[in-house]
């Protein structure tokens, strides 16, 4: 499903950290930061980086091959199956695109401008009714564990997941 992102940007990302593990022939994650001409290294999680694209679209690449856990595979079946159901009141669906590049699942994503909760969490906003929404996205969605660094709020105070690996 492609709604938002490209191809060529997937396998330009994809293979921008590919190429540095196999240049350094490290078994482990070694996350690589610097990024390609006209991109930037957003962060990284426990199973990917996010990386912001030149057109302004978030890919996200899974660590290393051999994870045992495919997140972006998960990932893309989640927001393929969440696309057309009607989210709860405060809450948005994220656009997305999923790509397919030398076997591996690249998913592409809107750039949110806003805060994690986290983040608001901890610069003592009230997230309570953050979270509520987060606990009838779980439910809604069969999403587990979802937590306030995989979701955000725009800035129109909607609640956006953005990550549905989870
Ligand atoms: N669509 C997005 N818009 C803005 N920031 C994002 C977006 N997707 C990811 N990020 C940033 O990248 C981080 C890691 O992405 P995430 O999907 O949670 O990876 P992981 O699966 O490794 O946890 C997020 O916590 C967030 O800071
Ligand atoms: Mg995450």
């Amino acid at each position: 499903m492609r709604i938002i992102g490209s191809i060529d940007e997937a396998a330009k990302i994809h293979d921008w950290v590919r190429y540095c593990e196999v240049l350094r022939g490290l078994p482990r994650v070694v996350v690589r930061k610097d990024a390609p001409r006209g991109w930037k290294y957003l962060s990284s999680g426990s199973y990917r980086s996010a990386w912001l694209s030149p057109s302004g679209v978030v890919y996200k690449v899974n660590h290393r091959r051999e994870t045992y856990w495919d997140q972006s595979a998960t990932e893309a079946a989640n927001l393929r199956s969440a696309w057309f159901q009607k989210p709860p009141a405060g809450c948005r669906i994220v656009k997305f695109g999923t790509y397919s590049v030398k076997g591996e699942v690249i998913v592409a994503m809107e750039y949110v401008d806003g805060e994690l909760v986290c983040a608001l969490w901890e610069a003592q906003v009230n997230t309570d009714p953050y979270y509520a929404r987060m606990r009838r996205m779980e439910d809604l969605f069969k999403l587990s564990d979802l937590h306030g660094d995989n979701a955000m709020v725009d800035g129109n105070g909607n609640l956006v997941v953005i990550d549905w690996g989870c």
